[in-house]
């Protein structure tokens, strides 16, 4: 079974998506689903269930929520590794200093506008993948399968 990862383009960059596309393509990564959506509260709560009693979950529900969000699937080998590393670290200031051409560094602002997010482990991916692509109901697929 091939692993699996799901992005979201943050609503800080939805405007960007182009060129952050771009960059995901150039680099080799295979995109497998994908969606634009808005995130109400409680999604975005259900999303970010493991930064509860977190001081900045606040923030990050209320930025989240603010706009339109692209969420993809990617799959292939090392996916989950290889997407946080072309992301960089999650503050966008931090990256432009150790990783100036990850995609945090180029198109994100700041520790909460940070342009897009990759699941950190296989955990939270399949978590999150099945959230924004859930493998059952009508005209579903299990891509994964
Ligand atoms: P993301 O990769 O989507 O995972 C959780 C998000 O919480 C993270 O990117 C940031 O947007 C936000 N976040 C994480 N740590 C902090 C922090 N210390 N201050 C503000 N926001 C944070």
């Amino acid at each position: 079974k091939k692993e699996r990862t799901l992005g979201i383009i943050k609503p800080d960059s939805t405007a960007k998506m182009g060129q952050i596309l771009d960059v995901i393509y150039q680099k080799g990564f295979m995109i497998t689903q994908l969606k634009m959506c808005q995130l109400n509260r409680n999604e975005a709560f259900q999303l970010y269930q493991e930064h509860q009693g977190k001081p900045f979950l606040d923030n990050l529900l209320n930025f989240i929520t603010r706009g339109p969000v692209i969420a993809f699937e990617m799959m292939g080998p090392g996916v989950i590794s290889a997407w946080r590393e072309l992301l960089g670290p999650t503050d966008s200031a931090e990256a432009r200093k150790v990783a100036p051409q990850s995609i945090r560094a180029r198109f994100g602002k700041d520790n909460t506008e940070n342009a897009c997010h990759g699941s950190d482990s296989t955990t939270s991916a399949a978590r999150e993948v099945e959230f924004f692509f859930p493998s059952t109901g009508p005209g579903r697929q299990n891509t994964a399968k």
